[in-house]
């Protein structure tokens, strides 16, 4: 029986959860949190729309971290998400403590599993489980690329007026003001959005992408967005779950790819039963090399506060 877990039943969690029992990507869904009852009343209001739309699985929630044993992936949720005016940095070392609580529990209890770490400032705290966990760098992997791409590639085909399904675009680099929405990859069913669009308004959608949760959070004022991460993390762990290779940008240990080392940044992978199957280096122009080292470089300072 396939077990997913997901630690932090709060709105992306939750969120996370709904995507899993819709997709059906495990027979199993486990919710954890700190606060008592929540996770079991969050699981208890999910599966009960599960006779709506036949799902036969289980959801169950508990305050237990043993719970997450045999788990073939343990997402960690968990953490104070932005309010208006924060930045994801201003999140470091309360998450930090969070996210390391977290991660010796998964060591404890879920040894073998691939973790994939969604709390803020998402590229340090993957950092952060990487250390505690001890895990293998295949193991461990950030997820905002998958969310940043799907901004892009909506607002990419909301300003053609075309199916999203048929825009693919890639962002990657750190989870914050510096990422890449890179324009020469972007294109609306084979076709360069450079062909489609003004470069005016190529710069206002690689704008909008970049800031594209803070516009969010500022519209929810009590906390940031939680329904595409949801779906963008079951998009994730569902390729793990069902080996199924598929490419998606995901932050993850680099170790001279792109000639950096020793971050974790967004670059497009191969996901499968294994985690990171393999990384995928594409060459890059001169100037998408230095704006990738610019992200490389506040990740390292963001590590360098963590003092770990
Ligand atoms: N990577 C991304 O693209 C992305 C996208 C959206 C949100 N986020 C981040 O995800 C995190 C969660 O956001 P949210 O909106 O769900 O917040 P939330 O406040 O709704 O939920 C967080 C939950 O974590 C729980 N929690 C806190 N400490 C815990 C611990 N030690 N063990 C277990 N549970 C614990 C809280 O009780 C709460 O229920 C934030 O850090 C947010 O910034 C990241």
């Amino acid at each position: 029986m396939t077990k997913l877990s997901i630690i932090g039943a709060g709105a992306v969690g939750t969120s996370c959860a709904n995507w899993g029992m819709v997709k059906n990507v495990a027979e199993e869904i486990v919710l954890v949190d700190i606060v008592p009852d929540l996770a079991k009343g969050k699981a208890l209001d999910l599966i009960q729309s599960s006779s709506l739309f036949g799902y036969s699985g289980k959801i169950w929630g508990t305050e237990d971290f043993s719970a997450i044993k045999d788990s073939k992936v343990v997402i960690i949720t968990a953490g104070k998400p932005r309010q208006p005016g924060m930045s994801r940095e201003d999140l470091l070392n309360i998450n930090k403590e969070i996210v390391k609580s977290c991660a010796e529990k998964i060591r404890e209890y879920a040894k073998e599993s691939v973790v994939i770490v969604v709390s803020n400032p998402l590229d340090a705290m993957v950092y952060v489980a990487y250390k505690v966990t001890g895990f293998p760098k295949n193991r461990i992997i950030g997820m905002a690329g998958v969310l940043d791409s799907a901004r892009y590639r909506y607002f990419i085909a909301e300003a053609l007026g075309v199916s999203p399904k048929d825009v693919q675009a890639l962002v990657m680099g750190i989870h914050g003001d510096l990422m890449l929405p890179l324009v020469r990859f972007a294109n609306v069913a084979g076709i360069p959005i450079t062909e489609l669009l003004s470069s005016e308004k190529i710069e206002e959608i690689v704008r909008r992408t970049k800031f594209g949760g803070g516009e969010i959070v500022s519209y929810l004022k009590t906390g940031s967005a939680f329904l595409t991460p949801g779906l963008s993390i079951i998009e994730m762990a569902e390729s793990i779950i069902k080996d199924e290779k598929r490419v998606l940008t995901c932050s993850v240990y680099l170790e001279g790819e792109y000639e950096i080392s020793g971050v974790f940044l967004g670059v497009p992978v191969i996901l499968g039963k294994n985690g990171i199957e393999r990384i995928i280096e594409i060459k890059l122009l001169p100037e998408e090399k230095d704006a990738l080292k610019k992200c490389a470089d506040s990740c390292k300072n963001l590590i360098n506060l963590l003092n770990m």
